[in-house]
């Protein structure tokens, strides 16, 4: 796997993540715990993880759009193109809104009900435009280069089509060109290809993975499908019941996983012309947690199987290979009943 974030040439950070804890009132445990992230410039970051792991509350909380019955810690620094650094979580809501779409760009879960329906392709990929004072000449032309830029072929006929016109796969790239109408530097794509088939989902991670080429695009990728991850990314983050548990360029995570849930999780993978392996439940990843610390004491952190997360606190990124750490904790400081067996 080439790219900035594995052959050592990656740029400077872009987005830093520091310490970020994030829940909802009325919720006994955070829905993200101390995660701690950077994304560089012109890299692909993978975080992947289970339903429920906390990515999308990552994603949402980096442009302030989580529900008010959201809370948030820690910080999350974003370098503009001026040099200006931006903390995420304390900025005025002024520059959040400048902020959004133009520097940083999200394309959301379940994009298929994204568009709507009554509107043309067009009107709705250059509404942005318009209302930031783009004639309607201007706009059909920047709208038309971005449909092409994303591989639509015939973008002038296509501009004035419905939704109903384009297939999955295609409405997948419009949501794609439309997130990157404004040259954003950071694009967060959340599960941008859960909804479609295979072979359209190898294509739409190609594209991404082209237009970093293409524009020094920096990807933040959630997705649950590791597979996925060893096509485009150059980084891979864990995330296992929000607390990151393993992180390092994707090369090393997949050869040397370091935590048992990593291994889970590759383990389960589907992999082409193998059978498809039954999905290990977390007695299975526990029982396989042995990991690389044994004799040293220290072993792969893993929250208590009863749920009870505030219990998993103390675990620190412990360095395992070049650019790769994986989640311990101190014999001690595992609960109880989450040993993992030696
Ligand atoms: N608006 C909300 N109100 C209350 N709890 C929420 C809200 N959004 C998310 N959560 C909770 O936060 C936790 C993390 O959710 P999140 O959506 O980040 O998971 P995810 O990793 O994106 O999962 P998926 O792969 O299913 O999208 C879950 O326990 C979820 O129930
Ligand atoms: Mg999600």
């Amino acid at each position: 796997m080439s790219g900035p974030g594995t052959n050592g040439a990656a740029g400077a950070p872009l987005l830093s993540i520091e310490g970020l804890s994030a829940g909802f009132d009325g919720q006994s445990a955070p829905a993200v715990q101390g995660l701690t992230l950077s994304v560089k410039a012109g890299e692909i970051v993978a975080l992947v993880g289970e339903s429920g792991s906390g990515k999308s509350v990552t994603a949402l909380s980096l442009l302030r759009l989580l529900p008010r019955s959201a809370w948030i810690r820690g910080r999350a620094e974003f370098v503009r193109e001026s040099g200006e650094i931006v903390d995420l979580y304390s900025a005025p809501k002024g520059t959040m809104l400048s902020l959004r779409g133009a520097d940083i760009s999200m394309i959301f879960q379940e994009p298929m009900t994204s568009l709507n329906p009554v509107f043309t392709i067009g009107e709705q990929l250059t509404e942005g435009l318009r209302l930031s004072g783009a004639t309607r000449g201007e706009a059909r032309e920047r709208g038309e280069r971005a449909l092409a830029e994303v591989g639509i072929s015939e973008p002038g006929r296509r501009f004035s089509q419905y939704p109903h016109e384009f297939s999955g796969g295609m409405r997948q790239r419009v949501m794609i060109a439309m997130a990157l109408l404004r040259s954003p530097r950071l694009l967060i794509a959340d599960e941008p290809t859960t909804a479609l088939d295979v072979t359209v989902q190898a294509q739409v991670l190609d594209l991404l993975a082209s237009l970093r080429e293409t524009r020094g695009l920096s990807i933040l990728l959630i997705t649950h499908d590791l597979g996925l991850v060893s096509r485009v990314a150059d980084v891979a983050a864990v995330m296992f019941r929000g607390r990151l548990v393993e992180v390092g360029p994707v090369g090393e995570v997949f050869a040397r996983p370091a935590h048992p849930y990593t291994r889970a999780l590759l383990a389960c993978a589907p992999r082409l012309g193998a059978p498809r392996k039954r999905l290990m439940s977390i007695a299975d990843i526990l029982a396989a947690g042995d990991g690389p610390f044994g004799r040293t004491g220290r072993s792969p952190w893993m929250p208590p199987v009863d749920g009870d997360s505030a219990r998993g606190d103390g675990c620190v990124l412990e360095p395992v290979g070049p650019g790769h750490s994986v989640a311990v904790v101190e014999p001690g400081e595992i609960a109880a009943g989450a040993e993992p067996a030696t």
